[in-house]
């Protein structure tokens, strides 16, 4: 388990578990197998309605709290201040836990420098141990970034070889990270067949998804990708032997 440091000294896994579109009723038994396959940092929010099966799933598993990075998210509906402090009392409730690892904004609409204030003040008295945003594009980031106290920590961004982000790679704050979502394109576009992804996974012995995740490792990107299958859970966590696929010149990977 490779292990990242986020701009105030926060040490989370860079390799996580998402949670998006898990079947309800399926996800306490996702999650649990995760967790037994060795994963440490849960993904989840508040619009996907699953933060009560993953509490119970973290409580269950018998593993220490501190031991598990939560990470869940403010919806559009509770941006602003006091929305948003509610908000994050719900989560609290729903997860059973009394503090969250990372809470970040979900989407850049609304009133969100007012959730940020919240964040921050929640963030300063313990409650959160790293705050930061999802779907930010360069402009929105540098503008929080050099506006707010305390800079996002974190952008969630939709990111794989597809659709690589190159811009918001080229010009991101020092104080941020980017976090992959949706790191295997969730499936589509036929990536697994990929003929240029297939190449590479075939001369290393290596899945593609394997080779993706590892692409995104290797530049410093936090990826949480999600299976609802234990084997391709384990396949996706065992990084046991680095590729080196850093090289990848990936502006010839098409659909
Ligand atoms: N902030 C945001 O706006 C936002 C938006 C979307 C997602 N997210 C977060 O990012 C997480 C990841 O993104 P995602 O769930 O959309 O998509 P994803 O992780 O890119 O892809 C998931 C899909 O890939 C398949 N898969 C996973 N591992 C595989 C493997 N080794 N071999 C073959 N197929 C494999 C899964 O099927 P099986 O179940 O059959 O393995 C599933 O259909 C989400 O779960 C969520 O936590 C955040």
């Amino acid at each position: 388990m490779e292990w990242i440091e986020l701009d105030n000294g926060f040490n989370i896994p860079q390799l996580g578990y998402g949670t998006f579109q898990l079947k309800a009723g399926e996800v306490y038994d996702n999650v649990r197998c995760a967790l037994e396959n060795g994963y440490r940092m849960i993904d989840t929010a508040a619009s996907y309605f699953n933060e009560q099966e993953i509490g119970r799933a973290i409580r269950d598993s018998g593993i220490p709290r501190e031991e598990i990075v939560i990470s869940t998210k403010v919806w559009v509906q509770d941006t602003g201040y006091e929305q948003t402090k509610k908000a994050f009392e719900r989560s609290l409730e729903n997860l059973q836990t009394g503090y969250i690892d990372i809470y970040l904004i979900h989407q850049p609409y609304g009133d969100y420098y007012g959730s940020w204030k919240a964040m921050g003040e929640l963030y300063r008295a313990g409650r959160i141990k790293a705050i930061g945003v999802c779907n930010f594009c360069t402009e929105r980031l540098i503008d929080l970034t050099l506006n707010a106290e305390i800079p996002p920590m974190i952008d969630q961004v939709e990111l794989h070889p597809f659709f690589q982000q190159k811009r918001l790679y080229a010009t991101l704050p020092k104080t941020c990270r980017i976090e992959a979502w949706g790191p295997l394109n969730e499936g589509q576009r036929n990536i697994f067949a990929n003929p240029v992804l297939k190449y590479i996974a075939d001369r290393h012995h290596k899945t593609v998804a394997q080779v993706v995740l590892r692409w995104l490792l290797e530049q410093g990107i936090i990826a949480i990708p999600r299976s609802g299958k234990s084997d391709h859970q384990k396949e996706n966590i065992d990084h046991s032997d680095p590729l080196t696929v850093r090289i990848l010149n990936t502006d010839h990977i098409h659909e």
